[in-house]
């Protein structure tokens, strides 16, 4: 997620008519306690009453908890002996997303660095969670191309039966998807299509997709904008890391924001959650049902102007959503 900060920082050399920011009074964070910190783009998945968290860095790092707001205990690394994938030295693995099909928990990953355009998407599996028992299985295989960096995965799968969609990217501006095999560990040959695309001169990045359904609509959340920047370099406001929303009622699209506008022609996207009070540049997002709460919540990671903008001061955050108008609003 962390591959555009150059670029991001570039683009605002020039200069670019501010577009509106809608102003929205957002929710602080719920609580979280324990190991709260050292966190980007975080992954949860629930299982048998325990909340499994999957974060960048450290081979991707796992921390349990009994609930969302922990406390969350760091456990150990997903890939404890690295990926079997080369990109380039100094690669890093970044932004896991991890789902159940079947008996089977599969991870995602990118394997990356900043500033590079050859990344690669892996997948492990494991029938616990627990660190020390994923099988990685390297690369799922999905073709290079300049359109596109393959980055940010992440799987949906409505039932038993549909087909399984991954989601990537992106090149600078744009999300990507595709489908899999049915034994989702290896790219299905069907083309990547583009999905979501910022167009407008200068466009935001957009990144870290993750798919949701939610009663009748099919939404793809994504983070758009400046990751990680620190001071003095910080992005104008409205153009920090945040999070947007597009929905359509196919899977496949096409995808629109809430005042109708196409995301993938027309530069659509809404504004779900952004910065306000202590919370800066939330992004690197994830949905999910809670079973527990029994709501639908949005995961997040963020940082507190407070505290820092060091990677190693980056927080994990949720909300819960209400959905009830259609799209998601962070309550
Ligand atoms: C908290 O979790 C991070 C990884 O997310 C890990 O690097 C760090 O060691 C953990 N801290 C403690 C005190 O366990
Ligand atoms: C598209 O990029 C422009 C320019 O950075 C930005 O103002 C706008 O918010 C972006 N649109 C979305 C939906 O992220």
């Amino acid at each position: 997620m962390q591959l555009f900060t150059l670029l991001s920082g570039l683009c605002c050399l020039v200069a670019v008519t501010a577009s509106p920011i809608q102003k929205r009074a957002f929710p602080n964070p719920e609580p979280c306690s324990g190991n709260c910190t050292w966190i980007h783009d975080p992954s949860v998945i629930q299982k048998d009453g325990t909340y499994y968290r999957f974060s960048t860095s450290g081979n991707i790092a796992i921390a349990t908890a009994p609930s969302m707001t922990g406390p969350w205990t760091y456990k150990g690394a997903l890939l404890e002996h690295g990926t079997s994938i080369y990109v380039v030295d100094g690669q890093d693995i970044w932004a896991p997303d991890v789902f159940k099909v079947d008996e089977t928990f599969y991870a995602y990953y990118a394997v990356s660095k900043m500033g590079i355009q050859t990344s690669d998407i892996g997948v492990a599996t494991s029938t616990t969670l627990d660190p020390g028992s994923w099988t990685d299985h390297g690369s799922l295989g999905l073709p290079k191309s300049a359109e596109y960096n393959l980055i940010d995965p992440n799987l949906f799968k409505e039932s038993d039966n549909s087909p399984i969609y991954l989601t990537f990217g992106s090149y600078w501006n744009d999300i990507f998807q595709t489908t899999l095999n049915d034994s989702p560990i290896k790219f299905s040959g069907i083309t990547p299509k583009n999905i979501v695309s910022n167009s407008t001169i200068n466009a935001a990045v957009a990144e870290g997709s993750y798919q949701f359904k939610w009663q009748n609509y099919y939404y793809v959340f994504y983070s758009a904008g400046a990751c990680c920047n620190t001071p003095p370099n910080l992005a104008k406001p409205g153009d920090e890391y945040r999070v947007i929303v597009c929905r359509s009622d196919s899977i496949t699209g096409p995808f629109v924001d809430q005042s109708g506008k196409d995301c993938l022609t027309q530069s659509g996207g809404t504004l779900v959650l952004g910065s306000h009070d202590d919370v800066y540049a939330p992004g690197g997002q994830g949905v999910m049902y809670d079973p527990d709460m029994k709501s639908p919540v949005i995961y997040y990671h963020y940082v507190k102007p407070s505290v820092g903008y060091n990677a190693d001061q980056f927080f994990f955050g949720f909300n819960y959503l209400d959905f009830s108008s259609g799209w998601p609003v962070v309550v």
